[in-house]
């Protein structure tokens, strides 16, 4: 590969790492996410004739390599239950210069999927459990799991050898923040680093305000005040997550403040949605439709520009500018299940 050319947006931020959305469909329905009632029996979800292919999507990412990428995550909807996903896996794990080749999964089918996901070279997996409350965690995620098949799913990725794992956990006030420390209990004696997300404004769907986030600040204290911890350097510029480590002995957490503490300034991110639209924020109304320019015949050359065309022309920070989107703008959002958070 020859070396790859950094690319800069109009706040002078490189582009680093790339999103994946594999499919658009999940098979839990959590309320903030995709609520029951919008995505019922009848709800279309994406033909497979729209969404990109492997080879379209590995295509795609030789070029964001070629941009100085390192990191991709692979996200949904859900992603395991794209068929075959293992094998994207390890077309993707194959490209010279991907260092890091996560994913983000809410656990249902790593008992059926992990070790095939390990063996076709997937670097990280992270888990998302809001709760181990069972009547919290199923008010939740919609009455499609209980606890435990996350739990046998986290034991399925330890076994596959992915420890240590990430856990999201999204809170919610007066939903599941009375379960938080005991969640930071549960996973600190595993070893595995939770990380508690503010509930965020994403997509049209969840009816979001601002009286349902628990500040950052507050999650903390509340850890704090049963085992006591302290702030942790980032580990590479840019980290989503603050970090935290608990001051006697082991065991770390993370604090994901995108509401009160944004982090725009160090985003270095790009969203691919499942039908091969680029995003260059959360937040954003519209996409570039890279699927529609490959299959009318783009060659590499042609779809690098776009990207880079994208690039250079982002001036995205949703979050820091929160307070004054307009209607208009909250109106268009893409929705959550369709980037992968
Ligand atoms: P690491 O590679 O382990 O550092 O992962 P990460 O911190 O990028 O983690 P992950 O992809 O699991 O992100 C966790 C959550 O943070 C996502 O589900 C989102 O809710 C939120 N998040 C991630 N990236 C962004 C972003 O660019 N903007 C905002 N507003 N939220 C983000
Ligand atoms: N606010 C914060 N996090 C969210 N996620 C999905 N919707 C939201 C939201 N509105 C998180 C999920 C999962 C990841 C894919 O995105 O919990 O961890
Ligand atoms: Fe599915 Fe994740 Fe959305 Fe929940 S948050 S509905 S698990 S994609
Ligand atoms: Fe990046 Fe947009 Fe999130 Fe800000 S709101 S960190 S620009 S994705």
């Amino acid at each position: 590969m020859t070396s790859p050319t950094p690319i800069y947006d109009t706040l002078q931020r490189p582009f680093r790492d790339l999103r994946i959305s594999v499919t658009d469909r999940c098979n839990f329905r959590c309320t903030y996410c995709m609520p029951a009632e919008v995505f019922g029996e009848r709800f279309h979800f994406l033909p497979k004739s729209a969404l990109l292919s492997f080879e379209e999507i590995t295509r795609l990412t030789r070029i964001f390599l070629s941009f100085g990428a390192r990191k991709v995550r692979l996200t949904g909807g859900e992603p395991l239950l794209r068929h075959e996903i293992e094998k994207l896996v390890a077309m993707l794990a194959a490209l010279p210069g991907l260092d890091d080749l996560a994913m983000t999964t809410n656990g249902y089918l790593l008992p059926k999927k992990a070790a095939a996901l390990r063996d076709a070279g997937l670097t990280r997996l992270t888990i998302s459990l809001d709760s181990l409350d069972n009547d919290v965690f199923r008010r939740m995620n919609g009455g499609r799991a209980n606890v435990e098949d996350v739990l046998t799913g986290i034991r399925a990725a330890e076994e596959a050898g992915f420890a240590p794992l990430k856990i999201n956990t999204v809170v919610q006030r007066g939903v599941n923040d009375h379960t938080i420390v005991e969640l930071a209990r549960y996973f600190r004696q595993r070893g595995h680093i939770v990380r508690f997300i503010e509930y965020m404004d994403a997509g049209t769907l969840n009816a979001w305000r601002m009286e349902d986030v628990v500040p950052a600040k507050e999650i903390v204290a509340r850890i704090d005040a049963e085992m006591p911890l302290e702030p942790l350097q980032p580990n590479y510029a840019g980290e989503v997550a603050r970090r935290y480590r608990y001051r006697d002995g082991g065991g770390e957490i993370g604090i994901i403040a995108s509401v009160t503490q944004p982090f725009c300034g160090g985003c270095t991110r790009l969203r691919l949605s499942a039908e091969g639209e680029l995003y260059t924020c959360l937040f954003a109304t519209q996409g570039t439709p890279l699927r529609d320019a490959m299959r009318a015949g783009a060659d590499d050359g042609q779809l690098a520009e776009m990207i880079r065309t994208v690039w250079q022309a982002r001036a995205d920070r949703y979050s820091e500018l929160r307070a004054q989107a307009t209607p208009e703008q909250k109106r268009g959002k893409v929705e959550m299940y369709h980037i992968g958070g």
